[in-house]
């Protein structure tokens, strides 16, 4: 599948019937938005995978421009440290304190947001707390919540999705008692995983999304896993623990294994679900994160088994067209494990729906959305949350502290997937009705982030607690945040 030279672009943007009449309004505007999907490029998966360094409690991140090897050659690239595409993966326990100074070695200004971890609003990595150019912004906060696998990234408006695309993130591991006690594969068979796409060129990673790549989200033609280009990783006949991050701006994966094993799912974007499920492929958006048991016993030495994202339905235009290799396990040694998968993995309570106070719906059909609602700026394409676009001056949604909400995200009449998060809590997915018209097995225990595909309407109990301040909650395909697919609710 390779054949083409190292810096060559294959980008999607070929628009067709971008304006259509409406029978209903009898207006033109966007229906019939045809971007073309983003075709991946796979090279050999002959490059070894490699992993982020790892930082505890105390640390000092330095957003600078530097360089990376990128197939083949050193290209320009953002990271939070020298030579590196992804900062380090903190590593920390339940109940630590962390003081990480974000030191902005950029020419614009930049923040990081905790993405999983519940912290005080101060801290979050809003939009408007920034470090500007050659400042500083020092994130203190105490990591009280379970194990579990989260990421950080930039958050400044209009710019997340470039700093993002162009390297910056890394992840956030937390670690716990509960977790511990089941022994789950850890070490050199605990294997955290940060898939992207990029578009690579041998000036630097190209973010510069025409009006329609806006649309759709930008994706590229390069899978990277954990900034290294096609690679592969040898692995023993045993139980090993995937922990996946899908870090990309805008692609969706849905992931499988080349020889049709099981994945055993055992967390999602906020810890251990109750109970492993095992399943042959698994959809995860933009911001979601998979915890995945994954068993290669039984095959023999020499044999290569790929990481795979297969073609899906009822993605958009651009989305879920085309089968690809994302990276390959080398079957290297032979190990003898005694483990078993838990059949109890922790303890989570659901939270009933009848709990609610009051239930909140959120238009996200965009395709659709001056029906019913103002257009504060005629026809223009923009994405929208009820009809509005992200305005930090304006406070959306006020919510009581202690209370428990039912929020539904109705993509119904929308022709584009969207990751929905909402900062500062966690949620339980109550319902998809529409589209695939159930929940996935990764959608059981406690989310941060639920993918809404087109036609679907996804509704989720949300407890607020008593973590008060202003928090953003958007579209989790960075084109579309950047774009003010966000919006804001104060917790008071
Ligand atoms: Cu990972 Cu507000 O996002
Ligand atoms: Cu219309
Ligand atoms: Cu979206």
């Amino acid at each position: 599948m390779s054949g083409l030279s190292a810096g060559t672009v294959i980008t999607g943007g070929t628009v067709a019937g971008f304006f259509a009449t409406c029978s209903g309004c009898k207006k033109e505007h966007h229906r019939g938005l045809m971007t073309e999907p983003v075709m991946v490029l796979e090279g050999d998966f002959s490059k070894l995978l490699s992993f982020p360094s790892q930082a505890g409690v105390n640390h000092t991140l330095t957003a600078q421009s530097t360089t990376a090897n990128l197939k083949g050659t050193n290209i320009p690239v953002l990271g939070y440290q020298p030579n590196s595409l992804l900062g380090p993966s903190f590593r920390v326990n339940r109940g630590d304190t962390v003081n990480i100074l974000l030191q902005n070695n950029l020419a614009e200004h930049t923040n990081i947001h905790w993405h999983g971890l519940k912290i005080p609003a101060l801290m979050d990595g809003h939009p408007d707390q920034l470090a500007n150019a050659g400042g500083t912004f020092r994130y203190q906060f105490t990591v009280n919540q379970r194990a579990g696998l989260s990421w950080y990234h930039p958050h400044p408006h209009e710019m997340t999705g470039r700093q993002v695309f162009q390297g910056l993130a890394g992840l956030f591991i937390i670690n716990d008692a509960e977790e511990a006690a089941l022994n789950l594969p850890s070490g050199q068979f605990e294997l955290p995983l940060v898939i992207q796409d990029k578009r690579i060129t041998p000036n630097g990673i190209t973010y510069n999304p025409s009006m329609e790549e806006v649309m759709a989200g930008y994706m590229g033609e390069s899978i990277i896993v954990n900034g290294v280009y096609s690679p592969y990783t040898d692995v023993a006949t045993r139980f090993y623990r995937l922990r996946i991050l899908n870090g990309s701006n805008a692609r969706v994966y849905n992931l499988a294994l080349s020889n049709n094993a099981d994945m055993i799912i055992i967390g999602n974007d906020v810890g251990l679900l109750k109970n492993p499920s095992s399943v042959k492929e698994i959809l995860i958006a933009p911001g979601e994160r998979l915890d995945v048991l994954v068993n290669f016993a039984g095959n023999t030495i020499g044999t290569e088994i790929f990481l795979i994202s297969k073609e899906f339905g009822n993605g958009g235009n651009a989305q879920g067209k085309q089968q690809f290799n994302i990276m390959k396990f080398k079957v290297a040694s032979s190990i003898t494990d005694t483990f078993t998968v838990p059949a109890i993995l922790s303890n989570i309570t659901t939270v009933p729906a009848s709990s609610a106070v009051r239930t909140r719906t959120f238009e996200i059909s965009n395709a659709m959305e001056h029906h019913g609602y103002p257009m504060n700026d005629g026809m223009q394409m923009r994405h929208r949350i009820n009809g509005k676009l992200f305005d930090s001056n304006r406070i959306d949604e006020n919510v009581a502290a202690n209370t428990n909400e039912l929020w539904v995200f109705d993509n119904s009449k929308g022709d584009e997937p969207h990751p929905m998060h909402l900062h500062g809590v966690f949620f339980q997915v109550v319902q998809r009705s529409g589209g695939r018209g159930n929940l996935s097995a990764s959608e059981s225990g406690w989310k941060d982030t639920v993918l809404v595909m087109p036609g679907e309407t996804v509704k989720v109990i949300v407890p607020f607690e008593s973590n008060t301040g202003k928090f953003v909650f958007h579209c989790h395909n960075l084109e579309h945040e950047d774009d003010g697919m966000m919006l804001q609710y104060q917790l008071s």
